[in-house]
């Protein structure tokens, strides 16, 4: 039997919920060329959207979904490689095709072409000598192959915020847009979770990629899609849960879509019959701990100011973070102090500030330092 709920991975056609409009709206992008870039935070399902609109072209010959995931990029060379590397992959079946293209494209890079017979990853492709004078060559790559194969190519480069982050970032992003901003058979969907980074990559007037593309900012799935998706799978195996656990499951992890799966598989698992206040204390319990040496490792690299905001947040001072009164209540220092924590916290991706609004980015995160506050006093 297959487990009811997914998390941990991209959510597949089976466990695939909601997204409708975003989904229509991905696809028209892809099928006219329209670059795209989508934010969310974390977990909320940027990657099983991709991968669910990638997968309704699988027959479409006419054009071709080439996936990168940037997640490891650390350097520009590294970018290249992996760009290099997956657009030749993605886009011919075979060995020998691959080693036609490179030769044709970038004869210049005398690329080593290694084929192993590893089930696990039977065929390899490497470049001995990725260089930033090739990037030129690199670059134009999809579109060269779109034109030869009179096809279109869309790039999905996931955790695309890998770029914003390596040095000298800003002249990459420059030279990435003056190169794809023309290619006619080629577009990209550039999408990643660290908000503030993407934001200040695609919303700033003074950036490379400032209005590059449609931007689709991934909302929470409804309640209502929820309520369906849980009910089905509980019924379908002779348990019962009632609408209002599902709110309350909901509730309790923000709408974050992994947290509401994971949460509903440990209350299923716990479930004989009917699920009942006791399996769904003891689910979220579990909940907090499968995540607690995750909280406990980001804690720790967290000076006691930062905790002490930390604190205040939880004691719902977000909005009052700066009256004297929480500062020093807090011992938040001086309110120039306030604002350069709550920056490093947001760089370390610990909360989300929006406007005046400021969130815990990770929704357990609040939860679990409820329950172990005495450490960190
Ligand atoms: N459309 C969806 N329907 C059901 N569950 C989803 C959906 N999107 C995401 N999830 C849940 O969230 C988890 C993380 O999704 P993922 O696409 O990897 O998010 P992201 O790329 O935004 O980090 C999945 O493993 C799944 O549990
Ligand atoms: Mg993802």
């Amino acid at each position: 039997m297959k487990a009811p709920f997914v998390y941990g991975t991209a959510a597949d056609s089976q466990h695939f919920t909601d997204r409708e409009k975003e989904t229509l709206r991905l696809k028209n992008n892809f099928e006219y060329g329209v670059n795209t870039i989508i934010i969310s935070p974390r977990r909320w399902g940027k990657t099983s959207l991709v991968n669910k609109v990638a997968s309704m072209f699988d027959k479409n010959r006419k054009i071709q979904i080439v996936r990168i995931d940037a997640f490891s990029v650390r350097s520009e060379e590294d970018f290249y490689r992996l760009f290099a590397t997956e657009i030749i992959k993605q886009t011919a079946s075979k060995a020998e095709e691959w080693i036609v293209t490179a030769k044709n494209y970038l004869s210049t890079l005398v690329p080593a072409i290694s084929v192993t017979a590893d089930p696990m990853n039977p065929l390899s492709l490497s470049f001995n000598n990725m260089n930033k004078r090739y990037s030129d060559d690199v670059l134009h790559l999809p579109e060269q192959i779109a034109q030869e194969k009179g096809i279109q190519i869309v790039v999905c480069i996931d955790e695309f915020q890998q770029i914003g982050e390596l040095s000298d970032s800003v002249f990459l992003q420059k030279k990435l847009r003056s190169v794809w901003q023309h290619q006619q058979a080629t577009s990209y969907c550039l999408f990643g979770s660290k908000k503030h980074l993407l934001m200040n990559m695609f919303n700033k007037y003074s950036m490379p990629f400032y209005k590059f593309g449609d931007v689709i900012s991934l909302e929470r799935i409804p309640l209502a899609c929820w309520q369906s998706y849980i009910q089905e799978r509980f019924i379908n195996s002779g348990k019962e849960i009632s609408d209002d656990f599902i709110r309350q499951i909901y509730e309790y992890v923000d709408g974050n879509s992994s947290y509401v799966q994971q949460l509903s598989w440990l209350i299923w698992i716990a479930t004989d019959k009917v699920v009942n206040d006791e399996i769904f204390t003891q689910a979220k319990n579990n909940l907090i701990n499968l995540n607690g040496a995750l909280f406990l490792e980001q804690l720790g690299n967290l000076t006691s100011y930062q905790l002490n905001f930390l604190r205040a947040l939880l004691c719902g001072k977000g909005d009052d973070i700066n009256k004297k009164e929480t500062i020093d209540k807090f011992e938040l220092g001086s309110s120039a102090n306030v604002s350069t924590i709550k920056k490093a916290l947001q760089k370390k991706e610990v909360i989300e500030v929006s406007g005046k609004n400021i969130t815990f980015t990770d929704p357990l995160l609040p939860h679990w330092f409820h329950d172990n506050i005495n450490l960190w006093l």
